[in-house]
């Protein structure tokens, strides 16, 4: 096994194979001055059972082209099988139609996945894991939220309240509160389908005196985690902590979380950001093992 750390993912699919002890193949990359993307492959990939590894965070559509080119130059340079990790999904969201006539990015996706020579996909959190049941390779989805609720508890955020700002993420919630030994609830949440615009309906939640951590799979923008925020506060939350598989951290997001109320943001680098903090190595790493384990 040889794994090709993606230009999005180029320190996460190091870490993986450090962990691993497997070689890696390092990937040449550059855009032409119109923005189309470059690459080579600077190591052999024939007769290998090849992983690689790119997440594809915004810029989507960028990290997306690269990974299919990347699929595609190596099975074309006679590699055996490719498993993609691609701890982000984009498109992942556009599960349904919502309004008539839309798209269903995430077909679309995966029908791109199969055709670039991909043989299995590897995904962390994706938002939907239905979506993954249609894809027409083995697709997997793997829980990166016990990694998040042991940062919290070696912080010392043992007993700690876990919130999921909607009831999307009441599994999150649920999932931390097992590591963290506390209780858990979830809050009700509703986007404006045209502006993004979301309301979050405030209810009575034991969190008084008590720290609390918000589990989200996706901050975007933070206005569903910083509503989070501030009816934690409103309600005497002693401290409130915020936490997210996939930091997408559009715009000010960061600030609109802390200036809610929020103490500190974690995220994992699933995608590299300003709140990016545990890796998703070693649970990516121990996914491979099984598989070579078989
Ligand atoms: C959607 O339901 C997701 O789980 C997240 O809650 C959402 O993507 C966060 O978006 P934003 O940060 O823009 O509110």
């Amino acid at each position: 096994m040889k794994i090709i750390p993606g230009p999005s993912s180029t320190e996460l699919g190091r870490k993986i194979a450090e962990i691993l002890g497997v070689e890696t193949v390092s990937v040449a990359h550059k855009k032409f001055p119109d923005s189309e993307s470059y690459i080579r492959l600077e190591e052999e990939v024939k007769g290998e059972e090849i992983v690689i590894v790119q997440s594809t965070g915004p810029p989507q559509d960028t990290n997306l082209i690269q990974l299919f080119i990347l699929a595609d130059a190596a099975k074309d340079l006679g590699a055996k099988r490719i498993i993609a990790i691609v701890p982000y999904l984009a498109y992942a969201r556009q599960d349904k139609r919502f309004l008539p006539g839309e798209a269903i990015s995430i077909q679309t996706i995966g029908k791109l996945l199969k055709t670039s020579g991909i043989d299995e996909l590897i995904t962390v959190n994706v938002h939907e894991s239905k979506v993954l049941e249609k894809f027409e390779i083995p697709a997997k989805s793997i829980s990166a939220i016990g990694l998040l609720a042991d940062y919290f508890k070696s912080k010392g955020l043992e007993r700690a309240f876990a919130l999921a700002p909607d009831e999307g993420a009441a599994e999150f919630a649920i999932e931390a509160s097992k590591v963290l030994g506390g209780d858990y609830g979830w809050l009700h949440k509703e986007r404006d389908r045209y502006t993004g615009e979301v309301r979050t309906e405030e209810k009575n939640l034991d969190v008084s005196g008590k720290d609390a951590i918000i589990f989200d799979d996706i901050i975007s923008t933070g206005g569903t985690t910083a509503n989070a925020v501030k009816i934690l506060r409103k309600q005497g939350a002693r401290r409130v902590f915020a936490a997210c598989v996939h930091p997408l951290m559009i715009g000010n997001a960061k600030e609109r979380i802390l200036q809610a109320g929020a103490e500190e943001i974690v995220g994992t680098d699933s995608v590299p950001s300003n709140v990016t903090i545990v890796s998703l190595a070693p649970l990516l790493a121990k996914a491979l093992a099984e598989k070579i384990k078989g």
